[in-house]
């Protein structure tokens, strides 16, 4: 699809047909099987100062937390034990862990649960990304936020697009299944920068993409500025199925946050994952990147089951294994 079929379908004034299209392909290319990754937010410390973020560093109003390497063991068999095969380890990025202590923690994961590994933990060296793959680690989620330049040092001062681009590449060439993606209705973002967006991440070939709508977090520089939309998100997420084809791209918390249903709305256009929240309950309320998150209140359980209804209701089913990349490339790649 070319820069300007992007723009017609981000603009035009009714998005049906897009989203039917995106549903077949769906249907087509990746089944109607849903994978559920246990997303833990281990940390929300962080030395970042993104405009946008609820746990930029010069934000006070946040108590900071850092579970423990067991805490975060627990959490995981927790995830293991509802019967998830997959969990997603995030936190702010922080030198409150060492790569060793990351990459052990990884190495009981492995040995012990089981269960495939995604680490979503930022920028690191390239040595430290090998040392993190070594320890048996899947997957590494790194959104790119943006693909232009001048949004891109706006937003994210403490670091560059380039640097950005340079880790994607990094992640790749030690073997891990790769993810990224952006956030959709940035202030200041236009339909042809979303285009870019949509073009770059099908040139990175990612194996995942998450994307979200922006939500205006009045803790931030940006709180007084227009949140994103759901429907405009949505046309991102049908657009990338259609365009990519088989890549895993979940129903994202921020599309369930911004508007009742938006995960729903989501796996009807082309979406094929979903991530429930096994943060343990006392830390959720303080993993807040923008107002009006959902499960906050929630233990895992109560995630669990409420995606299970929401899946239940849809005709879609649980995918048994873990779900690792649906890319030729990397079909054979780690387990
Ligand atoms: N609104 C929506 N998404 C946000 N993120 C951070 N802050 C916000 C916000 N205010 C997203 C970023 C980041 C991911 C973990 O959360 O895309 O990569
Ligand atoms: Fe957490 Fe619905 S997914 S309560």
């Amino acid at each position: 699809m070319t820069h300007d079929e992007i723009i017609r379908h981000l603009e035009s004034p009714d998005p049906r047909e897009l989203f039917a299209e995106a549903d077949r392909v769906r249907r087509s290319v990746v089944g109607d099987e849903v994978h559920l990754r246990g997303l833990i937010e281990f940390s929300n410390v962080c030395a970042r100062d993104c405009l946008y973020c609820g746990l930029r560093r010069s934000y006070n109003g946040v108590k900071r937390y850092t579970m423990s390497l067991e805490e975060i063991f627990t959490a995981v068999r927790d995830a293991a034990g509802i019967g998830y095969p997959s969990v997603v380890l995030q936190s702010g990025e922080s030198a409150q862990y060492s790569v060793a202590d990351i990459g052990g923690l990884v190495r009981r994961i492995k040995s012990e649960l089981g269960v495939a590994v995604t680490l979503s933990i930022g920028e690191k060296t390239r040595a430290e990304y090998a040392a993190l793959k070594e320890s048996g680690a899947d997957r590494y989620l790194l959104r790119f936020e943006t693909s232009s330049e001048v949004l891109f040092r706006e937003l994210k001062p403490d670091s560059s697009r380039m640097a950005r681009m340079q880790c994607l590449a990094w992640l790749r060439e030690v073997g891990f299944q790769v993810g990224s993606g952006v956030m959709v209705g940035l202030p200041g973002q236009t339909p042809a920068m979303i285009a870019d967006d949509i073009l770059l991440m099908q040139a990175l070939d990612l194996d995942m993409i998450g994307i979200g709508p922006f939500i205006a977090n009045p803790h931030t520089p940006l709180g007084d500025r227009k949140s994103g939309t759901l429907d405009l998100t949505l046309r991102t997420v049908a657009l990338l199925r259609i365009i990519t084809r088989n890549t895993h791209i979940p129903a994202t918390t921020a599309m369930g946050s911004i508007e009742q249903g938006g995960r729903e709305k989501a796996l009807a256009c082309g979406a094929n994952v979903l991530m429930p929240n096994v943060t343990p309950t006392q830390y959720r309320s303080h993993y807040q990147l923008y107002p009006g998150k959902i499960c906050i209140k929630d233990q895992p359980g109560d995630c669990s089951l409420c995606v299970a209804a929401m899946l239940g209701r849809m005709g879609r089913r649980v995918a048994a294994g873990p779900g690792h990349s649906l890319k030729p490339r990397t079909r054979d790649g780690g387990v």
